[in-house]
């Protein structure tokens, strides 16, 4: 997972911030689905990894994910936005392990309940009323 992510990483379009990111998700499945940052010259309209691995991972005929590797260029370990964390979560659970990987090999692994405690449920949906 983390050479694909690092493969990805290093396809990200980033002239922006020049902050390359790489992320890969395993489906359920077992199959793995990689996606870099995709940036914009009207900036909020960019993508970050995370989003475009989990766009492979529907694609590719996956629901639920059960692991996540994020890999960045620099020596800091980089964290999903709030934005992924809640984008992860539809398709993760709490218990779910989140990678975060330098180029050094050095590694921390956190749950996304932790990163994102509370998340809006969507099963809130679909109540009546
Ligand atoms: N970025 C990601 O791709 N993933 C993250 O977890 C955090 C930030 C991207 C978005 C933008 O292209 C660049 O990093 C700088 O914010």
């Amino acid at each position: 997972m983390i050479r694909r992510a690092t493969e990805a990483r290093d396809r990200a379009y980033a002239p922006y911030s020049n902050f390359r990111v790489g992320a890969c998700v395993r489906g359920e499945s077992g199959r793995l689905y990689a996606g870099c940052n995709v940036e914009n010259a009207s900036y909020p309209e960019g993508q970050c990894a995370e989003t475009s691995a989990l766009g492979a991972m529907v694609l590719g005929g996956d629901t639920r994910l059960l692991e996540v590797v994020v890999v960045v260029a620099g020596p800091e370990l980089c964290s999903p936005c709030g934005g992924c964390r809640q984008r992860l979560m539809e398709f993760a659970e709490v218990t779910t392990p989140v990678h975060l990987c330098n180029p050094s090999g050095e590694r921390q692994t956190v749950r996304l309940g932790d990163l994102l405690p509370m998340a809006f449920d969507g099963h809130l949906l679909t109540r009546p009323g």
